[in-house]
């Protein structure tokens, strides 16, 4: 078998930023003028008040203090709340494949590769722009890569599962090079009108080149010493939105085609279930949690990496330990943990061992153990 490297990483961040205060000043807006609306009902005792949302239990609660988006007018505007991105034609480029474009390119230079030499190209995220055509071969066009692309959704795992499927197909000698990129909108499957979850998302694309160890060139290289995935089925994070809601005569704008959790049972079931995974994968390497440089969590919620590091690692992480990135950039679903890779690599010395982790939705969870190579 092939030592698998990863030998570049790549992030497209939208230009406009959220704050929490702005995000609940536009949903208290929202709160009033429907309580407003409804106040004959309220007042006679046929219904509940709307609650008011707060910036500081967002941030006590999630550690988010602000999210970037494709799109803030529309969705700060009390009237809409949802982002209002511009239709674009089948000639044009989607706006996934865009963004991906653009943490690829950052990626493919790290790596000193140009797209001609990719083989493979998977596009992995929660929520796909159309059906088919799938958006990595037109990523795949739009950088002229060679070999073949195709999409695949494993919610906020999509990140790990995707680098696992792209380290298989190098280490079996099927292609040299592959490019895993995660454009992520999270801002479309988020309800801005659901108090419990209006602040958890942002938008964000990151991208991962990896290389069969033998070609590869690249300053900075990290190799693939294992993978393991795990998946179990729960309905505590779901999103109803599918292609059947046309014919089951489903409001196709009703709350459940959107993104809704359980959030306290997802935190619950959710951490044991990331911590046993890491801590069995590397005790399966002969290694444990003291031999760990670094953990790139998936970055939902602060207190959950705070928890599973601590579990890993037999102690408090470190700020340096486990980066946390979520502050700045909230949920990116399977971008978050590549965020803080991409973001977070400082004082990783060749020999250096670290783990990239997702965890989300289906429930699903992936680990990626690294170790830093001295290159070429
Ligand atoms: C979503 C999450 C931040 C909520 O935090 P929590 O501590 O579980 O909060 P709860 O939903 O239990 O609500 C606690 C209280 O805050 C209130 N609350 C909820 N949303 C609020 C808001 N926006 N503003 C103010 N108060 C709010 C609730 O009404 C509740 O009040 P009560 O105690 O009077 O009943 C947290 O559960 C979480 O992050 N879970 C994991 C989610 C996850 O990883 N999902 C994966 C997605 S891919």
């Amino acid at each position: 078998m092939t030592d698998v490297v990863i030998t570049g990483t790549g992030l497209y961040t939208p230009e406009h930023a959220i704050d929490n205060d702005a995000l609940v000043a536009a949903f208290n807006t929202w709160v009033a003028q429907e309580n407003a609306r409804n106040a004959k009902a309220i007042e006679a005792g046929e219904r509940e008040p709307l609650a008011y949302s707060s910036s500081e239990f967002i941030e006590k609660a999630s550690g988010i203090k602000s999210r970037y988006v494709l799109d803030a007018k529309g969705i700060l505007d009390p009237e809409r709340m949802r982002p209002k991105l511009p239709q674009r034609g089948n000639d044009e480029l989607s706006i996934q494949c865009d963004m991906a474009l653009a943490a690829a390119t950052q990626a493919l230079q790290n790596a000193k590769v140009t797209p001609q030499d990719i083989e493979l190209v998977i596009v992995g995220c929660s929520n796909l722009e159309r059906a088919y055509p799938a958006v990595a071969v037109e990523l795949q066009d739009a950088l002229g890569a060679q070999g073949y692309g195709f999409d695949m959704n494993v919610a906020c795992s999509s990140a790990t599962f995707a680098i696992e499927t792209a380290t298989n197909a190098i280490a079996s000698g099927s292609v040299k090079r592959a490019l895993v990129v995660n454009p992520e909108i999270c801002s479309a499957h988020l309800n801005f009108r659901d108090r419990d979850s209006h602040f958890i998302f942002g938008d964000a694309c990151t991208a991962v080149v990896l290389e069969s160890k033998d070609v590869a060139i690249a300053p900075e290289q990290y190799q693939v010493l294992g993978t393991k995935l795990v998946t179990r089925f729960s309905n505590a994070i779901r999103n109803n939105a599918g292609f059947l809601n046309r014919v089951t005569d489903s409001d196709p704008l009703a709350s459940d085609k959107l993104f809704v959790q359980e959030g306290r049972r997802v935190f619950k079931e959710v951490c044991p279930l990331v911590a046993k995974l890491i801590t069995q994968h590397l005790a399966s390497l002969e290694l444990s949690g003291a031999d760990l440089k670094r953990l790139w969590l998936h970055q939902a919620n602060r207190h959950m990496n705070d928890l599973i590091a601590r579990k890993v690692l037999g102690a408090d992480p470190s700020e340096e330990q486990a980066p946390i990135i979520l502050d700045r950039y909230a949920n990116t679903s399977s971008a978050g943990s590549i965020i803080a890779f991409h973001l977070h690599r400082e004082a990783i010395a060749p020999g250096d061992i670290g783990v990239i982790c997702s965890f989300g939705a289906g429930y699903s969870a992936g680990s990626v153990v690294l170790q830093r190579v001295s290159s070429v």
